[in-house]
């Protein structure tokens, strides 16, 4: 792992660069280049996704009861709309819509919104989720190739096959949105649907958030089928930043550091 010493910048001073090199290309102020040229730089003619999530110290998005507001703090919550402005859509399941309500635009930083995808194989978004009153931009619901669902016309519906358990590929999720036209994607959340793109590998990059706070119990971040050997499990190439006093790691999933073995 390396450490990018310099802090991350709190404030929005030369943020705009970045925006400007996502638009029409140019140079990223140098504070930002490691964090955000990858996302900006990706090969054209291939998706490329990015999954986040923001979490303690013992890697727990939430307590027992399922409070999670706030595990990080400000700056964090920046960096998602950061996230979120650098990207053509942002993905979330739909257990996060219920737990959150969330509007999943981009309002505390400035930028361009990102289209929203929820994920819902089950048709459980409710009808009055805040996102459905914010016409701002586009929303996509992917579902499941049968079963009811109860939404706005404006919803774009798209239905992809399930594997008989109500589970739908993260691959042809992403395949179904880059043949909508869209390329970079942000898979905010939640911790499910992080871990089922991460399992799949479909994801490209991951930036785990990490706040000072030990929480002890309650559910983890990143879980993933059980691994025997150390040897097996993913080492990706990460860089480290502060960022106020919480941490970005910026995991890079397709390369891999070898295991560390006993001298
Ligand atoms: N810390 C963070 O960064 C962060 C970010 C977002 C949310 N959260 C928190 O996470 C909690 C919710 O967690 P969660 O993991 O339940 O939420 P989630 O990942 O948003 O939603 C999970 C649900 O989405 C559907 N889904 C996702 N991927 C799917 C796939 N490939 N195929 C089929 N269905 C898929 C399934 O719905 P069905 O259950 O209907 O099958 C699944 O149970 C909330 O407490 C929220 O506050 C934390």
């Amino acid at each position: 792992m390396t450490t990018d010493r310099a802090p991350l910048p709190t404030d929005d001073g030369s943020w705009a660069s970045v925006l400007s090199a996502a638009r029409d290309g140019g140079r990223i102020a140098p504070e930002w280049q490691s964090l955000f040229a990858p996302i900006i730089g990706a090969g054209a003619g291939k998706p490329f996704v990015i999954g986040q999530l923001g979490q303690s110290l013992d890697g727990r998005v939430a307590t027992s009861t399922g409070q999670s507001r706030y595990i990080n703090g400000p700056d964090c919550l920046n960096h998602l709309h950061r996230l979120r402005a650098l990207v053509d859509v942002v993905i979330v399941g739909v257990g996060t819509v219920i737990a959150d309500d969330p509007r999943l635009t981009v309002r505390l930083v400035d930028g361009p919104s990102p289209v929203r995808v929820v994920i819902d194989p089950r048709g459980r978004i409710p009808r009055i989720a805040r996102m459905f009153s914010d016409a701002s931009t586009d929303i996509v619901v992917i579902t499941q190739d049968t079963g009811p669902l109860d939404l706005p016309s404006f919803v774009k519906v798209v239905r992809l096959p399930g594997d008989g358990k109500g589970r739908i590929d993260p691959k042809a999720i992403r395949e179904v949105l880059f043949g909508l036209g869209y390329r970079r994607m942000l898979v905010e959340g939640g911790p499910n649907t992080v871990s089922a793109f991460l399992e799949a590998d479909a994801l490209d990059r991951l930036h785990l958030l990490v706040a000072p706070v030990i929480i002890g119990a309650g559910p983890a971040g990143v879980s993933l089928a059980p691994t025997d050997a150390l040897s097996d499990a993913r080492r990706p190439v990460t860089t480290s930043h502060r960022l106020g006093d919480e941490i970005v790691f910026d995991c890079d999933l397709r390369r891999q550091q070898a295991p560390i073995s006993p001298e």
